[in-house]
């Protein structure tokens, strides 16, 4: 078994160590040798030692470099390390963290992880929360909570009775709503389309002022950093207008809610903390392995009436708080493991350092495109950069070009009708270094389609 752990690692410390200098996107003849794999399945057993060199020596080179300094597609941060090596301690425990009698460690780890959160994002210290795989599903935990504590009210009790019969919940979201909350109502009963949409402005913000009146159970969704140009909701506004009438406000984080802990960001954040639940990832901004998130509920009651269960067999009695009592899953791994380790390392100053130079880094990126005069679309408020370099046949060209050369990656999207490369700076890695040589490469590409 030693030799095999330690060749793991030694394999997997020259891969980290190898992102620098290969291309970020893996070549065609790499992902070509992917085929290799597509054997029958074995009859006899085979040394662990063969395995791990097949799986080093076809899927290393064959994978995107999304743990390197150069990736700047959808919202990525990389492992830092003390994170990585925490998620090899504790993948060696393999805890099941549900109950903290039988997993007093991994339990307890969660308990301070969280604490530590709602210190850092200066949230109530009575909120909940829920240590699951992203923001997909923190999303979909805390609109769970509000669901149950929207129905409770009404007198109904949708975990033991359903939906069908319930008394009707609207549902508000704005128009630049991320599709993962969408397809989290869905699961949740609320369907797809049921919802209510407001317009939202040129950044992707609902617009407060066309928010309709509000009446009976209500839940209203927010955002706080739209997954392309980085902006936040007037979410203050919407808490005060929203509470007036007894609606549930929740506030959609996955990356933008770590601007809670930048005190130079309290004029985009402030007013986050008025909401009735939060979602946000860890795999994002806090740079821990995939996956990690954590959903956030104000009612401790509501999120554990949405998710608790009980059963002879089960060791739910405890002195301290069972991790499970709050999550949509009962056997988990133990998330809070790693995300403990980033906060011990990083410390409140390091968190805030962290986020801070990474939007620096996304408005350098922002000012070398407009000064060789290409469109950048978004207000960077963030770390999100929305370029143009022309017309969308050219712009899509570039950004084949650009994922092509391999010194970085970038991917597309469609923004409000305008075709724009996606730049998300997220990566404890990326250093002025990478970001300078990323700019020249990009630049040198975008030019010799506009000549
Ligand atoms: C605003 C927002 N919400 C939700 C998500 C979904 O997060 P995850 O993929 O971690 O579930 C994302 C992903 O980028 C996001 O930007």
């Amino acid at each position: 078994m030693r030799k095999l752990l330690e060749n793991a690692a030694q394999r997997a410390i020259s891969y980290l160590e190898g992102l620098d200098s290969r291309s970020v996107a893996p070549s065609p003849e790499a992902i070509a040798k992917l085929t290799v794999l597509d054997q029958p399945l074995p009859e006899e057993s085979r040394e662990p030692e063969l395995v791990l060199n097949l799986l080093d020596e076809i899927c290393s080179s064959a994978s995107m470099a999304m743990a390197g300094p150069r990736f700047f597609g959808f919202v990525i941060g990389g492992s830092l390390p003390v994170t990585l090596a925490a998620n090899w301690l504790a993948g060696a425990w393999d805890q099941n963290t549900a109950y903290y009698n039988v997993t007093p460690a991994t339990a307890y780890l969660e308990q301070i992880a969280l604490r530590w959160i709602l210190d850092l994002f200066h949230l109530p210290r009575e909120c909940e929360g829920a240590f699951v795989t992203g923001a997909t599903m923190a999303n979909f935990s805390s609109l769970a909570a509000a669901r149950h504590a929207m129905l409770k009210r009404s007198g109904w009790n949708v975990e033991a009775d359903g939906l069908f019969g319930a008394p009707p919940i609207t549902v508000i979201v704005g128009a630049e709503a991320h599709p993962s909350l969408i397809k989290a109502l869905g699961l949740l009963g609320f369907g797809r389309n049921r919802t209510i949409k407001v317009p939202a402005d040129s950044q992707g913000r609902l617009r407060a002022d066309a928010l309709p009146s509000l009446s009976g159970p209500t839940i209203v969704c927010t955002q706080a950093g739209n997954v392309n140009t980085g902006s936040f909701d007037p979410i203050s506004e919407i808490c005060e207008m929203a509470h007036r009438d007894g609606a549930w406000v929740h506030v959609d984080g996955a990356f933008g809610l770590w601007g809670l802990a930048v005190p130079s960001m309290a004029h985009i954040t402030n007013g986050i903390d008025q909401a009735d639940s939060w979602a946000t990832d860890f795999h994002k901004w806090l740079n821990v392995p995939y996956d990690s998130g954590l959903a956030i509920v104000r009612d401790a009651d509501a999120l554990c009436g949405a998710m608790a269960v009980t059963a002879d067999y089960l060791p739910t009695a405890s002195p301290f708080r069972n991790p499970s009592d709050f999550t949509p899953e009962l056997s988990r791994r133990a998330r809070g493991v790693e995300v403990w380790a980033a906060l011990q390392s990083l410390g409140r100053n390091g968190v805030a350092e962290l986020v801070e130079r990474t939007c620096r880094y996304a408005r350098r990126f922002a000012e070398g495109f407009q000064s060789a005069g290409y469109e950048v679309l978004n207000d960077v408020v963030l770390n999100q950069v929305l370029v143009a370099f022309g017309d969308a046949e050219t712009t899509n060209r570039v950004i084949s070009g650009i994922q092509t050369d391999g010194t970085c990656w970038c991917g597309g999207t469609v923004w409000q009708g305008r075709t724009a490369m996606r730049i998300s700076v997220s990566s404890w890695a990326t250093t002025e270094e990478d970001v300078e040589q990323s700019l020249e490469a990009m630049l040198q590409i975008a030019n010799k389609r506009n000549p």
